[in-house]
């Protein structure tokens, strides 16, 4: 009896794949149909690279530095990050911001502050904070503009001109 209910519930299963699966419908052995891998494919291509993973796929750096967007940075880490983050390389909730820039690239650190839940669960970078400072860090709705701001910010607390 219960082979047979394991066996039912196997076919609507299988049936439930097949009818999401559109053009690239799944072979009858249980294997996820490509748009299902597509996504996440190129997601581990950017995790791979130090990217992290989220919205920001590419980020120019330009020298000399913008100052308007250091001093835009610099009032957002004020009222939503200086909580949590040193400007020196001391911990204190999470990690200080000294030599950040030098140990991460742009676009992971763009991601981190835009897309943290996912970060957190995806990134192995991520996970290793995480483990290290046992507390997560929220998700504050910074905007791609903000994060950019900030991490202009961030290159200035690291030396650059
Ligand atoms: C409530 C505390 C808290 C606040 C507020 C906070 N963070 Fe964090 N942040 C953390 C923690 C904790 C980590 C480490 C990862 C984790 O445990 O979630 C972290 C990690 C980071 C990292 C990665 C640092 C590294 O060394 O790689 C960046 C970048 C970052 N935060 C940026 C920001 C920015 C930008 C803001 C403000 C908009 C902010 N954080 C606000 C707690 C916070």
């Amino acid at each position: 009896m219960r082979n047979l209910n394991i066996i039912a519930i196997l076919m609507v299963m299988s049936l439930l794949f097949a009818s999401c699966g559109g053009k690239n419908t799944p072979a009858a052995n249980g294997e996820a149909p490509k748009s299902m891998l597509g996504p996440k494919t190129e997601n581990e291509k950017m995790i791979a690279d130090g990217r992290g993973i989220g919205e920001v796929k590419s980020v120019t750096l330009n020298t000399p530095l913008e100052q308007e967007r250091v001093k835009r940075g610099q009032d957002i880490y004020d009222m939503k990050c200086s909580a949590c983050h040193k400007l020196t390389d001391e911990r204190f909730v999470g990690p200080g911001w000294k030599g950040v820039t030098s140990r991460r690239k742009p676009e992971w650190i763009m991601n981190m502050v835009t897309n943290v839940d996912v970060m957190l669960e995806r990134d192995a970078e991520a996970q290793k904070l995480l483990e290290l400072c046992l507390t997560r860090m929220p998700n504050q709705n910074v905007s791609i503009g903000d994060a950019r701001d900030i991490l202009e910010f961030m290159r200035s607390n690291d030396g650059e001109k």
